[in-house]
């Protein structure tokens, strides 16, 4: 008897089961989602396919990924909203677990290829900024991490969100750590500091109690978009020698693209705040009728 109750406790820790020890395909499909380019990884280490330095190759990699989820998990709450998908919020805790497994991999590879010389490790930290700003991310979302238990959620009560609304900040140090190591290009970290923007606007929509339609979440794509023109211009502007000019008249021109990979990143924000308020409003019209209608009419 005892041992049935440890083994259905145990079936509901794993990564593949919801809390009462089921198998649930979101969470399955979600784990299996987040091992992708960790294995992938793996797969091009041991085949040599790294280039000339794979330490840097497996670092870049590992943090672009760990942003990349980091989005994802930001993606939740507002999309559990505007989709009216409740299920969604079974998997953000895998997703925010997946962004610290990724940021200290990132760190680890960081460590190996420094020889774990830790006075020169510790030293670069502290002397250069997009490294410092990184460790300070890592140093939050460890935070996050430890207290992202049931216990931890029990223990910490009102002051659980609090603390892990330091995701938004958290957030911003990831994205300028992106940038600031990206050299000449900024285009993913310019890509992921929109989406970022979109989902800000999505939060305030809710934060605000504008109510949301199709209209408002056109219009929040396309502020998203300029945004991300804006931000791209400025960085651009301020880093190197390129005009403002030229950068924000590329973002303006959305008809003659030589080739997929030239697609700007405010268009690809525009277009993902698009498709999200065409998903909308397809789910509000498949969506249930309000509980009040769908009752019989008593006579
Ligand atoms: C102690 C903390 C960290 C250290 C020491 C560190 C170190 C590094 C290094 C050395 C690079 C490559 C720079 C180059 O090649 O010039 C890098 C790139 C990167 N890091 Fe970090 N990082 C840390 C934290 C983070 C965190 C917390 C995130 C995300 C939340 C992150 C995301 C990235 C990204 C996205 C890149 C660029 C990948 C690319 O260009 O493809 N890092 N980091």
């Amino acid at each position: 008897m005892r041992s049935a109750t440890v083994n259905a406790a145990l079936r509901s820790w794993l990564p593949w089961t919801d809390r009462q020890g089921r198998f649930s395909q979101l969470r399955g499909a979600t784990f299996a989602l987040l091992l992708v380019p960790a294995l992938m990884l793996l797969y091009a280490a041991w085949m040599h396919q790294l280039g000339s330095k794979p330490w840097t190759e497996a670092i870049h990699q590992t943090g672009t990924w760990a942003v990349r989820f980091l989005i994802a998990t930001l993606a939740v709450s507002p999309f559990r909203r505007l989709f009216d998908w409740g299920k969604l919020i079974g998997i953000r805790r895998m997703l925010g677990l997946a962004v610290l497994a990724y940021v200290l991999g990132h760190l680890t590879l960081y460590c190996i290829d420094m020889a774990f010389n830790w006075g020169l490790i510790v030293s670069e930290i502290a002397k250069r900024f997009y490294l410092t700003i990184g460790f300070v991310a890592l140093l939050g979302l460890v935070a996050l991490g430890v207290t992202s238990t049931d216990g931890m959620i029990r223990r910490l009560g009102g002051k659980w969100q609090k603390l892990h609304n330091l995701v938004y900040p958290i957030a911003v140090l990831g994205l300028v750590h992106f940038a600031l190591q990206s050299k000449i290009d900024v285009t993913q970290a310019v890509l992921m500091s929109g989406l970022f923007v979109l989902l800000m606007l999505y939060r305030g929509l809710y934060r605000w109690k504008l109510t949301i339609s199709i209209p408002v979440l056109i219009g929040a794509a396309l502020f998203a978009g300029l945004a991300t023109a804006v931000i791209e211009t400025t960085w651009y502007a301020l880093t190197s020698g390129v005009s403002a000019r030229l950068v924000f008249e590329a973002n303006a021109d959305i008809l003659t693209y030589p080739e997929f990979a030239s697609v700007r990143p405010a268009h690809w924000v525009a277009l993902a705040g698009l498709v999200v308020a065409l998903v909308h409003g397809l789910r509000a019209r498949t969506s249930r009728p309000p509980r009040r209608a769908r009752q019989p009419a008593t006579a």
